[in-house]
């Protein structure tokens, strides 16, 4: 970097660390991958700390100035040289590089904002709750103590969508955390364990446990199924039912959190 390093260059690095810092937040928005994120963060950082360099250095003053001996005297001050209040080094171009940093800023919680939204299922805001063959269940269709298979309708292929449907007795309603999640007893939590994503496919009716084959996790029913033995160590997510007008019961929306194991359905 010499002297005189052009100012179109240093501008050309603010300019280049704003739009990295548009293109990491779009990044994070769409779920790309985290080395693009890094790496456009990345180049905000270089562009910018090379910016700053370039600034500095125009602002500092040549070593060789001297300046020559006159005689002291009171005089009037005479007004600083054109160029230093001109100088722009902190023109419009820094109002970029801050608006870049603003942008940036955002992307961890654009990036938590969309990790929390979806769980990556077909759960939506009203859909039906039907059987592997497609038959939409009412509240009462389900004996209480009984177990079903369920999927959004429309979607009885989507296996990340499998959910188990459960009829709670009466008695275990009344203590049961998030009371205002169920219908009429039914209760549905994902199928998928949280642990490796075996299906949960086991229901023992007396302890209200439900049981994952592939490593024993025992999800307790009555408590939001937390994990109370085995190697899962996160609840099942569950979904939040309601009956629709003509007494189907539906989805209020998606699960509560992803579904699976941390790893589900990330490639990157
Ligand atoms: S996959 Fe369910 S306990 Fe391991």
């Amino acid at each position: 970097m010499g002297d005189d390093l052009p100012r179109s260059l240093t501008r050309a690095a603010v300019v280049t660390a704003a739009l990295a810092a548009l293109g990491a937040a779009l990044a994070a928005f769409v779920h790309a991958s985290p080395a693009l994120v890094g790496g456009l963060a990345a180049l905000v950082a270089f562009a910018t700390a090379f910016a700053l360099a370039a600034t500095a250095r125009a602002l500092h003053a040549p070593d060789d100035v001297r300046e020559p001996r006159t005689v002291h005297a009171t005089r009037a001050l005479e007004p600083l040289p054109g160029d230093v209040t001109r100088r722009g080094v902190f023109d419009r171009f820094w109002l970029y590089a801050a608006g870049a940093f603003a942008v940036l800023g955002i992307v961890p919680f654009v990036a938590l904002a969309r990790n929390a939204a979806p769980s990556g299922t077909k759960w939506r805001a009203g859909a039906r709750l039907v059987t592997p063959d497609g038959v939409a269940l009412r509240a009462d269709d389900l004996a209480v103590g009984g177990v079903e298979t369920v999927f959004p309708e429309g979607h009885v292929s989507d296996y990340d969508s499998t959910t188990l449907l459960l009829r709670l007795p009466s008695d275990a309603v009344g203590g049961a955390d998030r009371r205002d999640w169920m219908h009429d007893g039914n209760v549905a939590f994902s199928k998928i364990c949280t642990h490796a994503g075996c299906p949960v496919a086991l229901y023992r009716q007396a302890s209200l446990e439900l049981y994952c084959p592939c490593h024993q996790s025992v999800f307790d029913v009555v408590h939001a199924a937390r994990p109370v033995s085995g190697p899962a160590t996160r609840a099942l997510p569950q979904l939040a039912l309601d009956v629709d007008p003509e007494g189907y019961l539906i989805a209020r929306g998606d699960f509560s959190g992803p579904i699976g194991p941390d790893s589900w359905g990330r490639t990157a």
